[in-house]
């Protein structure tokens, strides 16, 4: 059995077993209003900044609902805490570009943005790191689509050229701690843009910017589209969203195979097809480095 094989079976029986373990570390609610520090890039963005709508984020199914959120930010803490210290933590010297993660997955559907936007607002909720949420979904920018922000210039519109400055197309929040980068314009050839060089020197722009920041991809399903497999060779790490007893393991691991071998990469049983349907139950959370 691979690494892969076996991380994807470890994950998956860890998933079965269904443990309910509380992270021990305390975390602020992932609400504004918080007494958290006034974040970096809240300086950076002035006056562009707009109101989170919790509501609309549950209407568009990327937010548990209140009787499950206790239960879902446990969850994202187990996800959060080995992808911080990968990207700034004890393994950041082996984790070149840690900081930039993508959420993927094998195929539609699977909970890459649900995850993303509830990572987004786990990490958010940290004192010591701010969490900036790009929505590289191009062709299904729901992410942009939830907070709202579908009408703005975004990662295309910097790509094309039409921005010089990348802190022009990010949106600030009042959730401290929590920026957006639009997906932008629909744009046919966004896999190419996503591979020119211009992509670098964005994510470089990015990096320089905002420090301590979790640069987060949401991302199109890796088997059915290009633009993450271009992408995850401008990331550090790989968030893998297995929608359990759905996606089968070969499609899972057709998936990693095509990532860019040296990301990290890390597999989330998402248990909202199993019996815990609605129950924002995550499941196993496992990580690995090798697909060898
Ligand atoms: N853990 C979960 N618990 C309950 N519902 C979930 C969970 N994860 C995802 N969902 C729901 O499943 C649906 C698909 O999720 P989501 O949109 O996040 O998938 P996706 O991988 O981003 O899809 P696409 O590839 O189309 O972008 C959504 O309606 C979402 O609300
Ligand atoms: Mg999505």
């Amino acid at each position: 059995m691979s690494k892969l094989q076996r991380a994807i079976h470890k994950a998956a029986t860890d998933h079965k077993r269904n443990k309910a373990e509380v992270d021990s570390h305390q975390e602020a609610p992932a609400d504004p209003g918080s007494d958290r520090r006034v974040s970096h890039s809240a300086d950076l963005l002035g006056e562009n900044r707009i109101h989170v709508d919790f509501d609309a984020l549950v209407d568009f199914g990327v937010m548990a609902s209140e009787e499950h959120k206790r239960e879902l930010r446990d969850s994202m803490r187990r996800i959060k805490w080995p992808v911080l210290a990968n990207a700034f933590g004890e393994q950041r010297a082996t984790t070149p570009r840690g900081n930039v993660v993508m959420v993927a997955s094998a195929t539609a559907g699977e909970g890459k943005t649900f995850t993303t936007v509830n990572l987004a607002l786990s990490i958010a909720a940290e004192k010591d790191y701010d969490v900036l949420l790009v929505d590289a979904d191009i062709a299904k920018p729901r992410a942009s689509e939830s907070f709202g922000i579908i009408d703005r210039a975004g990662v295309i519109d910097y790509l094309l050229g039409e921005v010089d400055d990348v802190t022009d197309v990010i949106v600030g929040t009042d959730v401290p701690g929590l920026s957006l980068l639009p997906a932008g314009k629909s744009h046919e050839h966004a896999s190419e843009l996503i591979a020119s060089s211009r992509m670098k020197e964005f994510v470089a722009q990015l990096n320089e910017n905002f420090p301590n920041t979790v640069i987060l991809f949401d991302s199109s399903p890796i088997l059915q589209t290009n633009e993450s497999q271009v992408l995850s060779h401008i990331v550090g790490q790989v968030l893998l969203v297995v929608a359990a007893n759905t996606t089968s393991q070969p499609a899972v691991l057709e998936a990693a195979r095509i990532l860019e071998p040296e990301n990290v990469v890390n597999v989330v049983f998402n248990g909202m097809n199993s019996f815990f349907r609605h129950k924002y139950r995550y499941g196993g959370y496992y990580g690995y480095q090798s697909r060898t």
